[in-house]
């Protein structure tokens, strides 16, 4: 067994809910400060970096030291290890957890040198990934000062998130349109890994390929939830109510099967998604996630409790709407507006209560997720839904 460190990005509830949901049958243990640590007998960082959307990078343990290793033992160690690696390492090195002495790039450095050899070191934040994705010779070390048992184990980074792919995907397609407030493609895959997840828990027996759950987004806009689904080979449905936002995804979904050479089916329709209309759905809907309409990016507080009257009765006249489509044990996925104000918040999490009666039950406590300065900041819940007979 192998231990690995997981470092999440800045959405941790939400990225460890995903990591969870993708990858069970490996606990995690909180290590503080985005880090968490599991054990697994094979290393399936790659798979796992490209699979989920919160993960930042991911480390293998590569040694353990006890509470009484002196701070020159340490160093030596870290050195030979260097340069084992390589004859001139190409490195960085950082540490978490209280209780090290800080011991820098350039100490290492003049100690490799002392050894006859020559390095070079890079600066890096741990949470920086641009830099590492595309060095392959680079070796970036991490330890970690364990409080309870006094050890400290030294990690080597084993797979680096690709944040050129990720910029790519948010950039580079054709129809965008920031004004509807598009969502950051790790975080729609985060959102399509949690309900896949959850579904094949309940559905094991025909889900060992990912390919055979259906997602719908019925309020997709540009695409993004759309897009990252058809990332991980799913068959989608998406609608829309803005003609432009459905012909817009439309040319999305081809840019990327084309860039990515994806295969797999796509069907983007005009609907207003209360009101659905069951003649475009050949097949039921096994997974729905969606970020609705959330109101007016920047409401005035005198407007804000029409606003949220309006949006109550839009969301409940949805997910009413939905149970036509929606396959017995769907899980949905779904974004819930919020707004505070210096006298109250405004929010659609009583709602959840009304949804039970109607077959749609909440399955982990509601996940708040807000971009930096947004007035309106969202709620993301997940719900398993049982048909009532
Ligand atoms: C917040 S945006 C979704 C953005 C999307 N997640 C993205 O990343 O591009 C909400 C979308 O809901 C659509 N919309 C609003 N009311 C609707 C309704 N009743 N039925 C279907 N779509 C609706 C809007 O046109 C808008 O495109």
């Amino acid at each position: 067994m192998s231990k690995f460190f997981i470092l999440f990005g800045n959405t941790v509830a939400l990225s460890k809910l995903e990591f969870e949901a993708i990858y069970p049958q490996f606990p995690l243990t909180d290590l503080g400060d985005h880090l968490f640590t599991f054990t697994s007998a094979v290393d399936l960082s790659k798979e796992m970096i490209s699979t989920l959307g919160g993960v930042v990078k991911i480390f293998k343990v590569v040694a353990e030291f006890e509470q009484n290793i002196t701070d020159q033992k340490l160093i030596e160690e870290i050195v030979a290890f260097l340069l084992k690696q390589s004859d001139e390492p190409y490195f960085t090195f950082s540490q978490i957890g209280k209780g090290q002495r800080s011991i820098s790039n350039a100490e290492l450095k003049a100690l490799i040198k002392e050894n006859g050899k020559k390095a070079r070191y890079f600066a890096s934040q741990l949470s920086e990934s641009a830099l590492l994705s595309h060095q392959d010779k680079a070796i970036e070390l991490l330890s970690y000062h364990h409080q309870e048992t006094g050890k400290l184990l030294l990690a080597q980074i084993t797979a680096v998130q690709d944040i050129d792919d990720w910029t790519k995907r948010d950039r580079q397609k054709p129809y965008a349109d920031r004004k509807k407030g598009m969502l950051p493609p790790k975080v729609a895959r985060m959102m399509v890994n949690i309900a896949l997840g959850f579904w094949r828990e309940n559905n094991l027996n025909k889900a060992t390929n990912t390919d055979q759950a259906l997602l719908y987004d019925p309020f997709c806009g540009t695409g993004t939830i759309l897009l990252e689904a058809a990332m991980r080979g799913l068959n989608v449905y998406g609608s829309d109510l803005d003609q432009e936002a459905v012909f817009g995804s439309r040319d999305n979904l081809s840019w990327l099967k084309q860039e990515y050479k994806l295969n797999v089916k796509d069907q983007i329709f005009y609907m207003d998604a209360s009101h659905l209309d069951l003649s475009q759905f050949t097949n039921q809907v096994d997974l729905l996630v969606s970020e609705p309409f959330l109101g007016r990016q920047t409401p005035d507080d005198s407007e804000l409790a029409n606003i949220f009257k309006g949006l109550e009765k839009m969301y409940l006249g949805s997910f009413k709407s939905f149970a036509s489509i929606l396959s017995n044990k769907a899980m949905i996925v779904i974004v819930l507006p919020q707004v505070s104000t210096a006298k109250r918040i405004y929010s659609l999490l009583g709602l959840i209560d009304k949804l039970k009666a109607k077959g749609y039950n909440l399955l982990v406590d509601p996940v708040p997720y807000a971009r930096e300065g947004a007035r309106v900041t969202r709620q993301i819940c997940l719900f398993r839904f049982n048909r009532q007979t």
